[in-house]
């Protein structure tokens, strides 16, 4: 029941109560006069008593009613639907931790080969994580993705393994599951998970004309969840592709876009970033800014040794146009939208500037309460050593220069596509048509 509405009968019933007093006390009144007049010798005391309650009754009534209306009035001001929602905004916004009903735990088994690791599979994690309370993934190990798939994947199990560990909707990791969910495999994992559902997209899972969740929706514990649509590993590997082909250099104007099909809602952000809270007082807030397109290991050891310089760590995300500055033919792979949508599923993160200063400036620091800002270098650097742009934090005594010994890159991987061109061209052909069907299917 509505508070508002609640508040309204409550005054209405308030009034009932008075009007009946007052019919009472006029009965009374009329008794009175009666029995004056039948009475004369009393009728002018009589007269006088009954004039004058009447005159309390009436002015307590009408100081009844006022304060009912002003009590009314306040509560409709209060309850105005926009002010309620501008309440609840402020209320998210300053991250106050949300009450939650302690519940049983469900533990949820999700698995898959997570070449390339995208906001899709990410986005997936999040939605097997909603149906219950614990989510285990399992990685396929790189033999039977090869064998089921026809090709090896393009990052290794311990790459792949790296990348999911890092995605702050997942609890625990299984490396080298098989790819084929057989009876034997899913016992074991009842048994020494406690997995209570097993969890797909809502794609087929087809190897040898045979149903690879056959067994386990036998078991009555199979769930699926929506596939995200618009984003997919064979996605990325054509716009890797387009890359490698050297005719191919795309103006500043179409690079990145032209090949992107998903669609970054608000509503999306906002469920990637559901966990964020303000930082608190007196927390060390370190700041470090990159394109991180393509996000993969190289960038989750970066986040990980950035987030242990501090309390709280906010990632600068740069646009489209400073990236392909900097970067040149048609690179980020990813547009700003997939990018932030990485960068928030990473368990490191506890912010993101979307669009990012390129300098850092005075009033980005102050107002993001930075107490340090990060360049990170690596042993493959072909990032520039000027470092003109960090100009004001330098001379602000917060910057810090941090090396780590990685040598993965977007490079790495699009060597690896070029290595096997042919063999990732075909996949991809036959890829995209199925992935067309599946989202002809879902349309009708
Ligand atoms: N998934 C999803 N949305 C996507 C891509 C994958 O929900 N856009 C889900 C799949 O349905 C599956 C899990 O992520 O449950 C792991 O998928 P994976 O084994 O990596 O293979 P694909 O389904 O081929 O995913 P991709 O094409 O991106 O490699």
């Amino acid at each position: 029941m509505p508070r508002f509405w609640r508040s309204t009968r409550y005054a209405q019933s308030q009034d009932r109560s008075i009007n009946t007093y007052r019919n009472l006390l006029l009965l009374v009144f009329l008794c009175l006069v009666g029995y004056g007049i039948s009475n004369f010798a009393y009728s002018s005391v009589i007269f006088v008593v009954c004039v004058v309650s009447l005159a309390v009754v009436l002015v307590a009534q009408m100081l009844w009613e006022y304060q009912a209306w002003t009590k009314r009035t306040n509560h409709a001001l209060l309850h105005h639907p926009s002010l309620e929602l501008d309440h609840k905004l402020l209320h998210y916004d300053d991250g106050l931790p949300q009450q939650q009903q302690p519940q049983k735990e469900i533990r949820i088994f999700m698995d898959g080969a997570f070449d390339l690791l995208h906001f899709g599979h990410m986005n997936a994690f999040r939605l097997a994580k909603s149906l219950g309370t614990h989510l285990i993934v399992g990685v396929n190990s790189d033999h039977s993705i090869a064998d089921c798939k026809g090709c090896a994947p393009l990052m290794n199990t311990q790459e792949r393994t790296t990348m999911v560990q890092a995605c702050k909707f997942v609890d625990q990791v299984i490396p080298d599951c098989p790819y084929i969910m057989n009876q034997e495999y899913l016992d074991w994992i009842f048994t020494t998970y406690n997995v209570d559902y097993v969890v797909h997209g809502d794609d087929a899972c087809i190897v040898n004309g045979k149903d690879v969740y056959e067994s386990a929706k036998r078991t009555g514990k199979f769930r699926t969840i929506p596939r995200t649509n618009g984003v997919s590993t064979t996605d990325i590997v054509g716009r890797m592709l387009l890359l490698t082909k050297e005719h191919h250099i795309l103006d500043s104007s179409s690079i990145g876009r032209a090949s992107s099909k998903f669609l970054t809602t608000s509503r999306m952000l906002r469920l990637f970033s559901a966990d964020h809270q303000a930082p608190p007082p007196n927390c060390r807030v370190v700041y470090v800014d990159g394109s991180w397109d393509l996000f993969h290991p190289g960038h989750v050891q970066t986040l990980q040794a950035c987030r242990s310089h501090g309390d709280y760590l906010i990632v600068g995300i740069h646009n489209d146009s400073v990236i392909n500055q900097m970067r040149g033919m048609n690179l980020p792979l990813m547009n700003l939208h997939e990018r932030v949508l990485s960068v928030l599923g990473c368990r490191y993160v506890n912010d993101v500037l979307i669009d990012a200063p390129f300098e850092i400036n005075p009033a980005m620091v102050q107002n993001l309460n930075i107490s340090k800002v990060l360049r990170v270098t690596h042993n493959h650097d072909q990032t520039s050593a000027d470092v003109s742009r960090f100009q004001y934090p330098i001379a602000a005594g917060i910057f810090h220069t941090l090396h780590l010994e990685s040598d993965f890159c977007i490079t790495n991987v699009i060597q690896r596509i070029k290595a096997n061109q042919e063999t990732f061209q075909e996949r991809f052909d036959r890829k995209s048509l199925l992935e067309q069907e599946h989202e002809g299917l879902r349309r009708r």
